[in-house]
């Protein structure tokens, strides 16, 4: 039997494959609710136009109610051979109500049916990963404040490089995370036009309020261009690009994670509720959680750059090339949200451990910086000279085997005359924190600003 939605012209059902390569219902009967809000949205306006008679309106209106609540219990039967989420819905209409349902599509096509449904689900999505990436900067940011003395070491090149404190390295990420938000809502903003009442490509003849479905929906106003209503997906695009840098972000701190657990660093415990152990091994506790985390990224980074492929060679408007956007887009968006918690539960349960912190943040030469900062200060050198002197310094302790505050004064006289005993003031770790109270430098002091500004704009809300 040829499509009852647009058999026609058609005297032959398809093939087996044909249906298999080209139904995507499996996947976006996601989409029923927006659909759904869609086809209302878009009735009360054909009935308010006068388009469609009060009459049929209400019974379509009422068979869409039905079907919504067919759906949410399980009840609804998708059918393959109607290939989507959109002529699912239409035939059960029609089932239900009659031939009065054939008059919804009127001044509709699918191409800008899916559009506004994806768009729709995308906008969702990004409020509801925004409110996850908020949840996430608070915990950092209450971490950072609870350990805003707590000193480590920094590193360059994973090299020990200076003394830093636990809350300020929390608190870089919270800045990320911010930024992550901002994309998301700059994405949002350009997302949020409709594009109901391009219909297939070219608009309509009907006389349609296409600004009266716009606010319906929660948009702003109408695409203003019906080719680009319905072949545009750099909404989709700009929200996987945000999403990419978002988990991108995830994927360092949980690699920083996976390290310092290690016993090699020994930085921090994670919760037993955030790690797995081995059936072999029985002292093993896994950080599976951020490993996982790290992965994920792959596939959040891989949808972006799959749906640029798909988009990158077609002519307008619609293709069907473009059913392809929706599950790059899905599991990105489901994927990153499920890191974002996994994220937030590992971080509040997180506890450093101080005394191995403490202990790498003076070792390794860490305090060098702030020995040749000294003599610039002290003996007025001109920092490259310093940067020499504190080269030998270090030649020689670790010549003797021992830290730079285990040096004598007479071990650094005998490099430079011009070193006093104030020198062992800037030698330890937690005095080396303490003075670097530049701006957004890692001063304890200043993360507890800093954590105390997150916490009131993150509580705000
Ligand atoms: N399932 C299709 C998609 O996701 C809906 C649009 C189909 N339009 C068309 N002209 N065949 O893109």
């Amino acid at each position: 039997m040829s499509n009852r939605m647009w058999g026609g012209r058609f005297s032959e059902g398809p093939d087996e494959i044909m249906e298999e390569i080209n139904a995507s219902i499996d996947f976006d009967k996601k989409l029923y609710m927006q659909d759904i809000a869609g086809s209302m949205a878009h009735i009360l306006m054909l009935e308010a136009k006068e388009i469609v008679g009060s009459e049929d309106a209400q019974k379509i209106l009422h068979g869409l109610d039905t079907i919504l609540r067919e759906i949410e219990d399980g009840k609804f039967q998708f059918s393959r051979g109607l290939e989507d989420i959109h002529m699912n819905i239409e035939a059960r209409l029609a089932e239900l109500i009659g031939p009065a349902a054939g008059r919804l599509h009127t001044a509709r096509s699918r191409n800008d049916q899916v559009a506004t449904d994806f768009r729709l689900w995308v906008r969702d999505t990004i409020d509801v990963i925004d409110g996850q990436i908020a949840e996430l900067m608070l915990a950092l940011t209450e971490k950072a404040q609870e350990h805003a003395n707590q000193v480590m070491p920094g590193y360059t090149h994973l090299q020990t490089a200076q003394p830093i404190t636990l809350g300020h390295h929390l608190l870089a990420y919270v800045e990320m995370l911010a930024r992550d938000r901002g994309r998301f809502a700059d994405a949002r903003k350009r997302l949020n036009q409709c594009p109901l009442g391009a219909a297939a490509l070219a608009g309509t003849s009907f006389p349609i309020d296409r600004y009266m479905t716009a606010k319906a929906l929660g948009f702003d106003k109408p695409m203003s261009n019906s080719l680009d209503a319905v072949s545009d997906r750099d909404f989709a695009l700009e929200s996987l690009a945000a999403a990419a840098v978002a988990a991108t972000h995830l994927s360092r701190l949980a690699e920083e994670i996976v390290i310092w657990c290690s016993s090699e660093f020994n930085f921090i415990k994670l919760s037993d509720k955030f790690t797995t152990g081995s059936s072999i091994m029985p002292q093993k506790r896994n950080p599976d959680a951020a490993e996982l985390v790290r992965a994920k990224t792959g596939r959040i980074n891989g949808a972006l750059v799959s749906l640029l492929t798909v988009m990158k060679g077609l002519p307008l408007a619609y293709s069907k090339d473009m059913q392809e956007d929706k599950e790059q887009v899905f599991d990105a968006m489901e994927t990153l949200s499920l890191s974002l918690a996994a994220m937030a539960g590992m971080i509040r349960d997180l506890e450093p451990e101080n005394r191995f912190m403490r202990r790498s943040a003076n070792a390794g030469y860490s305090t060098a910086t702030d020995l040749a900062d000294w003599l610039v200060r002290e003996a007025g050198m001109p920092f490259r000279e310093a940067h020499h002197i504190t080269g030998r310094v270090v030649a020689a302790a670790a010549e003797k085997k021992v830290s730079l505050d285990k040096m004598t004064l007479e071990d650094l006289q005998a490099i430079d005359a011009r070193f006093t005993d104030d020198i062992f003031n800037v030698l330890s770790a937690a005095n080396s924190v303490k003075s670097k109270t530049s701006y957004g430098g890692t001063s304890p002091q200043n993360v507890r600003v800093a954590a105390k500004e997150w916490l009131a704009l993150l509580n705000r809300k």
